[in-house]
């Protein structure tokens, strides 16, 4: 995992739970890190992992309301970062239709060693969009948080349903209408 999604994580518990919460969630792991992260360097999955259960286990907010957050976090850092991928687009679900072939494809030109999902189009129509969202990383919530920012991006309204197509949520069917 990119050390991007790190440095930015911690950023997001300082803003929000201040940096003694930074310390606590780092100290209570055996990180080989040791927390040390930087944007451009790439680190096991589980430390992440770990991260978000002992963010979890101080604030009473389930792992994946955190992912949800994290995910919205995320977007604007994208927005800033990325602006050429967002000119393209005019509208939110042709964006979120294209992370597969082009947005992602992207990122890793960038990126060639990013551990990306896999979001496989099953249905487009104007407002509609159903997608099956693949990995090992179970981050669904992370790309929800994503989706809803994109919507808001381009002031417009949408109702997300998940289905989980696998219990362990590596298979999850996004069912995305366009109000
Ligand atoms: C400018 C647009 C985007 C850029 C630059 C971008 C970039 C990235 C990067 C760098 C990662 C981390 C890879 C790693 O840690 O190895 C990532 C992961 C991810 N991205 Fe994107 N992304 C973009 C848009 C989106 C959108 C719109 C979605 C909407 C669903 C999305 C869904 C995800 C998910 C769910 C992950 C987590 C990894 C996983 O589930 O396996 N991305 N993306």
């Amino acid at each position: 995992m990119k050390g991007i999604v790190f440095t930015e994580f911690l950023e997001m518990v300082e803003e929000k739970y201040g940096l003694e919460m930074v310390d606590d969630i780092i100290e209570n792991t055996n990180l080989q890190s040791q927390g040390a992260y930087t944007s451009v360097g790439t680190y096991a999955f589980s430390e992440m992992l770990q991260l978000l259960q002992n963010l979890s286990l101080k604030t009473k907010i389930l792992v994946d309301d955190l992912l949800l957050i994290y995910g919205e976090h995320f977007f604007n850092l994208l927005e800033k970062n990325y602006p050429s991928f967002f000119s393209v687009y005019h509208d939110p679900i042709q964006m979120l239709a294209s992370i597969e072939d082009h947005i992602h494809v992207e990122v890793l030109k960038i990126y060639p060693d990013a551990e990306l999902p896999t979001f496989e189009v099953v249905y487009r129509k104007q407002d509609t969009l159903i997608m099956i969202y693949k990995s090992s990383r179970a981050m669904h919530h992370f790309g929800l948080g994503l989706m809803h920012k994109t919507f808001e991006y381009f002031n417009s309204k949408a109702t997300i349903v998940l289905e989980k197509i696998k219990q362990d949520g590596t298979e999850v069917k996004f069912v995305i209408t366009k109000n």
